[in-house]
């Protein structure tokens, strides 16, 4: 991981699904906060390509309302906080601001549009544009090449880039190409993605984007683990019971039922973003925050994940799906209902695993995961849950159980950790409680505006891969849940749907812990 002094190269991004809803919601905003952070490098242009035909200043106008609608700002309950003139002056000073850095922002936006499968015109007019564009904003070659397209397009869109020269790497200029999820469907299409594109390109020109990398929280999992001196002594089987890692979702499909319907909850959320916090939470220190020893340490946990036998996926893997039901008050209707998605579906929409890692640090040590949509309430955490400390002191008090510890990482949407503990209710006898003490991301650094997408462009942008996965990385990922997809694929669910739309899920995955003496940790504060 790079310092974040460190300057962007001067260079161009090309995004491809330049008209679709990740660059507006996502890309542009960051961008738009990088510049404003003043880490975009002062020679810098952005290309949008989309399929549809439009003129530069077209698409300049799309943007500049894109921005509008997507920057986020300071949240209602800060800027109630500001009344007093001093800060309406500088939120004035700020708007002006804010409006000269969109100015800067489009006056170095282009488009071409036109169709990504023909071989020539499209590409050969990205060709010239490129050249215009470096001449005109005394540019490098520098270029990466964003693949916001959907996932069948990217071997074809980067082969066509290549084709046209444009993936060559010469005269000390980079060439980058950066791919969205999903990276394939299992693992031989992810396998055959790899092999293609490292027919074409270089694995260290090959940024594959997990958005889970881009929180704050998430990269603080190392900060914490191994900037502090306290935890990493506990943090393994001698001390730890188990480790439980929930990413819930209170939303369902939205209009994302055509590829969630075809992906399932495993698909779209395990084998990439839950897995990533299990090898954060779960590896050893690396010699250094650079790329390749960070990404060696995350892949030996990946390699150590004991691989399930079809007998084991009966046993460690639970799905679900939800049917109709109530969040925060309102009705909602069952996936099945859902638009584009088929009324007799059997995707899973809740999947949960009990993972084993079969190394020194973590053997019979279980790490479960959940991830599911219309849960009850949306919070992504990670719980290590420490083994109890032995009881006999207290067997003539009036505790009757020991609170036991755990240490809480909020990931979304508080960000913060807590440490959980008993402690002696103050009166005349010996009584315990459970208490807490917290950290909040927002009381100590207050609020910051993110997408979460803001690092990984700029990693991108000075050459910093750590926070991108390696091709062996993606691979390992498909391998752990192939046999579950296997498994479920043969098998169809028989009981779908099996939870209620603001429920925690199917009870099966209540029984898979309370069959080890364990039990999931919902009301997390
Ligand atoms: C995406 C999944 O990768 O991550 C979505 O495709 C999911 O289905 C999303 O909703 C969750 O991301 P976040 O950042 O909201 O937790």
């Amino acid at each position: 991981m790079a310092e974040t002094t460190k300057t962007a190269d001067p260079c161009v991004m090309v995004i491809f699904g330049a008209t679709g809803d990740l660059t507006k919601r996502k890309l542009l905003p960051a961008l738009y906060n990088l510049a404003r952070q003043d880490f975009l490098p002062h020679s810098f242009a952005i290309v949008g390509v989309g399929r549809q035909e439009m003129t530069t200043e077209a698409f300049r106008a799309q943007m500049t309302q894109h921005l509008e609608e997507f920057v986020q700002t300071l949240s209602a309950g800060t800027q109630a906080a500001s009344l007093q003139k001093k800060e309406k002056d500088k939120r004035a000073s700020r708007q002006r601001s804010d409006d000269r850095l969109i100015k800067w922002l489009l006056e170095r936006t282009y488009y071409t549009g036109g169709d990504f499968d023909d071989d020539k015109k499209l590409f050969s007019d990205l060709k010239e544009l490129l050249g215009e564009i470096t001449a005109t904003h005394q540019i490098p070659d520098n270029y990466f090449f964003y693949m916001a397209t959907p996932p069948d397009l990217f071997a074809n869109v980067t082969q066509k880039v290549v084709k046209n020269g444009l993936g060559k790497e010469e005269n000390g200029n980079w060439r980058r190409f950066v791919y969205e999820k999903p990276f394939g469907t299992d693992l031989t299409s992810a396998e055959a993605l790899n092999q293609k594109l490292l027919r074409l390109i270089k694995e260290r020109q090959i940024y594959r984007i997990d958005h889970y990398l881009g929180k704050e929280t998430v990269q603080n999992i190392l900060v914490f683990r191994f900037g502090n001196s306290i935890f990493e002594p506990i943090w393994n089987r001698n001390f730890v019971d188990h480790v439980q890692i929930t990413v819930a979702e209170t939303l369902g499909v939205e209009q994302r039922g055509g590829y969630y319907d075809s992906a399932g909850a495993l698909r779209d959320m395990i084998p990439n973003h839950i897995l990533q916090l299990v090898t954060l939470t779960a590896m050893e220190p690396p010699v250094s925050f650079d790329a390749d020893p960070v990404r060696d340490e995350q892949a030996k946990i990946l390699q150590a994940i004991q691989p399930f036998s079809p007998e084991d996926v009966l046993q460690c893997a639970v799905r679900g799906q939800y049917g109709e039901g109530e969040i925060g008050g309102t009705a909602v209707p069952a996936y099945r209902d859902e638009e584009r998605v088929a009324p007799a579906s059997n995707t899973e929409t809740f999947a949960a695993l009990n993972l084993s890692i079969d190394n020194w640090r973590w053997a019979d040590v279980p790490f479960y995961v959940r991830t599911g949509k219309r849960l009850s309430t949306r919070h992504s955490s990670i719980v290590i849950q420490f083994k109890k400390a032995p009881f006999m002191l207290f067997r003539e008090t009036g505790i009757e159980r020991l609170t036991t510890n755990r240490i809480v990482i909020h990931i979304q949407p508080d960000e913060g950790i807590t440490l959980h503990f008993g402690a002696k209710i103050p009166g005349p006898v010996v009584n315990m409680g459970p208490v807490d003490m917290d950290f909040n991301y927002l009381d100590h650094f207050g609020e910051q505006v993110s997408t979460g997408y803001e690092r990984l462009l700029y990693d991108c942008m000075i050459g910093d891969a750590t926070l991108f996965q390696r091709a062996d990385m993606v691979e390992a990922g498909w391998r752990i849940v192939q046999p579950v997809i296997d498994v479920w694929k043969a098998l169809p669910a028989r009981d779908f749907p099996n939870y209620a739309a603001g429920s925690w899920g199917p009870a099966e995955a209540d029984a898979f812990m309370t069959a080890d003496g364990r039990r999931w940790i919902n009301e997390l504060k």
